[in-house]
């Protein structure tokens, strides 16, 4: 039989940690809820004591969660970890996920403790969280370039205060496969006791390696946990890529010849709603959820995958959950067969009314646009979900004049609470404009951080979809805004990100302003 690879995915916690990525608590839910349909092992939520907003996030996915593990970070000290085990309560299983550095130039310069100290913590913070949960997993944070008989004193002492899993992490991306997977087997062949957790590997992206270290840390370490990220997202160049582990894994069974549990034709849902909502577009030829990653151009190349697909194919779109951009639904499209398409994609609409309020959105895209795609429908209901998370600004109607030699004018009509407001204002071009218009009114004084368009399908039928990232009082947030009309797309986004920062409850701290 072959063994199993336990896959973490830490796109909430450790891809949020992307400058800018950072999420609310209802798109953290969001992206929770499609992990689980991915059937990942373990959801790192977040990092409970990093601030309020986390803490919430944590304790919302906790309690939505039910299939997999849901796990928080936490420093390896009492009130971190305290800290986690609150925000975990409502979880069906909940994991605690200590860290310490243990390289000597974290401990020296960062921790400002010496090795005595550091083993002495790493035992006292996994004896405390032992009394709060079962299923803790310590991380020897810059694990790759700590010293060897240090870093086996300390996993056997964690080992025996109870540590269930053993996290090595490449925090700075500095391995190479196979220093790294000797790296790993040296370790559990050194800690007498390294039969009694499961060994897992963290690698970072910084010489595009991440991936290949993580199953060279499986292969030749023997390490059965992988801990990766949707789309590689992740502190700067990244974490290692959840799909490109889950396909190398598959497709290469014959050479790895172990399993795990995901279902693959989640993946492009999962990669899709998660560049969505971060912002964080996907490159073209990024392996697997690319838009080019399934795609022949060359007259060469499709002759052979019209004469047999394995020429040049080793992987099927399908399986990885592309849609072959067909046309499924019109303007004449009912509304069971709207519902029975979302049943198709796996959409799981809970109320009638949501049923309905989708249905109203599809109505008004398909009097917009002839041909509706399952993209289509996909965005429409990200618009949908986004939508019940609060709308204070609600785009009405937009009207703009461009003329080559002139400076484009916009007027905007939207909701404000519920009044209506109207504005008009001047911009470089019609989409600042538009936004100029809407801060006319606003007056958030915002800083703009992104605007990227984006077509949803292929052509210049498809939708726009556009996506702002703002920042004001140490906060940043990301409206995505999708329409046939790039300019109506950008106006929608940018009263989705205002929207965000005039709720407080979706209140969410960047990342990185840890206490
Ligand atoms: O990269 C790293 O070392 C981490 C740990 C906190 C697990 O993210
Ligand atoms: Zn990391």
């Amino acid at each position: 039989m072959s063994d199993k690879v336990i896959i973490f995915d830490t796109t909430l916690r450790d891809g949020e940690q992307s400058p800018g990525a950072s999420m609310t608590k209802d798109e953290k839910v969001r992206i929770a809820r499609q992990l689980e349909r991915l059937k990942v092992d373990v959801i790192e939520a977040g990092f409970a004591a990093s601030s309020e907003g986390d803490f919430q996030a944590i304790s919302a996915v906790a309690a939505a969660v039910k299939d997999s593990i849901v796990c928080s970070l936490a420093r390896a000290n009492d009130k971190d970890i305290t800290r986690a085990a609150d925000a975990l309560k409502a979880a069906n299983a909940k994991r605690i996920h200590a860290f310490l550095a243990t390289s000597p130039l974290h401990m020296a310069v960062k921790l400002r403790m010496s090795p005595e100290e550091v083993l002495e913590q790493a035992k006292r913070s996994i004896r405390f969280a032992r009394n709060l949960a079962e299923d803790i997993e310590f991380s020897a944070e810059d694990g790759y370039r700590s010293e060897m008989d240090f870093l086996c004193r300390v996993v056997e002492a964690v080992i025996n205060e109870g540590a269930t899993t053993i996290n090595i992490p490449d925090t700075v991306g500095y391995a190479t496969p196979e220093l790294y997977g000797e790296f790993i087997k040296t370790l559990r062949t050194r800690v007498p006791n390294s039969d009694k957790a499961v060994w897992s590997v963290h690698c970072h992206n910084d010489l595009g390696m991440a991936v290949a270290n993580s199953l060279a840390g499986v292969k030749i370490g023997g390490a059965r946990q992988i801990e990766c990220t949707i789309n590689g997202l992740g502190e700067r160049a990244g974490n290692t890529a959840l799909e490109e582990i889950v396909m190398a894994l598959r497709t290469r069974k014959d050479y790895f010849d172990m399993v795990c549990g995901i279902d693959a034709t989640q993946i492009v849902p999962a990669s899709k709603l998660v560049s969505q909502i971060t912002g964080f577009v996907v490159q073209p030829n990024k392996a697997v959820v690319g838009a080019n990653a399934f795609a022949h151009t060359s007259g060469i190349h499709q002759d052979g995958i019209l004469k047999n697909r394995d020429t040049y194919e080793i992987m099927r779109a399908e399986d990885v959950g592309w849609a072959t951009n067909k046309i499924v639904l019109g303007k004449l499209s009912g509304r069971n067969a709207f519902k029975q398409r979302l049943q198709e994609l796996g959409i799981a609409i809970e109320a009638e009314a949501d049923l309905n309020e989708a249905f109203v959105r599809f109505k008004a895209l398909a009097d917009q646009k002839s041909e509706i795609f399952d993209e289509d429908i996909i965005a429409i209901m990200s618009d949908s979900a986004a939508a019940e998370e609060g709308e204070f600004y609600k785009f009405i109607s937009l009207s703009q004049h461009s003329e080559t030699g002139e400076r484009p004018k916009s007027k905007i009509t939207f909701r404000v609470g519920d009044k209506e407001a109207s504005s008009e204002a001047e911009g470089n071009g019609p989409v600042d404009a538009s936004l100029n218009a809407i801060e006319e009114i606003v007056k958030s004084g915002a800083e703009q951080l992104l605007y990227s368009v984006n077509a949803i399908t292929s052509g210049t039928q498809s939708q726009g979809e556009v996506t702002v990232r703002l920042a004001k009082g140490g906060r940043i947030v990301n409206g995505v805004g999708t329409d046939p009309d790039i300019i109506a797309a950008s106006a929608k986004a940018y009263l989705s990100a205002l929207n965000k920062l005039h709720d407080p409850s979706q209140a969410k701290l960047n990342a990185q302003m840890t206490p």
